[in-house]
């Protein structure tokens, strides 16, 4: 039942134990990109689920988000809006807060990117505790946005980000524990 390219895709992501701090497996998605087909699977696969969904805004989460995000959005005739970490872009901004473990972070979006009304797909590489992925949620829905889904390569499943986006749905191709 799961889709045959997800095997060749999950085997071409590295894990790195202890990085970036001790404790953490850090799923590396460079060694995906060194290889075309399992790339160019991962891209098909997400084209393939929203190339009939109305889609008219591809959302992408520095920095990963912005390697994934850009072909989808070509292919499924949609623009792409980075969502950015703070004082990264250059024009008016609106911005939202999210909590990190110790401390919070900041994504930014362009004013004037995306109009009321659009629906919007956001993406990343990965979902951790959701943090940031509800983050761009707000921000997008803020300026009367609809996001249709988020989609992401890998879910950490056992910090529960799934939970977090409450009935927002969530795609990922690969769920690790
Ligand atoms: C990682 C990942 C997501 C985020 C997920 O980015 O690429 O963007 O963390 O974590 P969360 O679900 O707990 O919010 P990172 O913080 O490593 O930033 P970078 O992509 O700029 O390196």
């Amino acid at each position: 039942k799961e889709d045959p390219r997800i095997a060749g895709i999950s085997s071409s992501i590295r894990v790195i134990p202890d990085f970036p701090k001790p404790g953490i497996m850090f799923q590396d998605i460079t060694t995906l990109l060194l290889d075309p087909k399992a790339f160019k699977d991962t891209i098909d696969l997400f084209v393939e689920r929203y190339k009939d969904k109305k889609i008219s805004v591809v959302a992408g989460i520095e920095a990963r988000g912005f390697i994934f995000g850009p072909p989808i959005a070509l292919a499924i005739g949609a623009k792409f809006v980075p969502m950015r970490k703070p004082g990264k872009l250059p024009g008016k901004v609106i911005s939202e807060e999210y909590s990190l473990e110790y401390g919070t972070d900041k994504i930014e979006m362009h004013v004037g990117a995306v109009q009321d009304g659009e629906r919007a797909l956001v993406v990343d590489d990965l979902i951790a505790t959701g943090g940031t992925l509800c983050a761009a949620i707000r921000l997008l829905e803020r300026v009367g946005v609809t996001v249709v889904e988020c989609a992401c390569v890998i879910e950490l499943e056992e910090l529960k980000g799934r939970v977090k986006l409450g009935d927002k749905p969530l795609f990922v191709l690969i769920s690790s524990t």
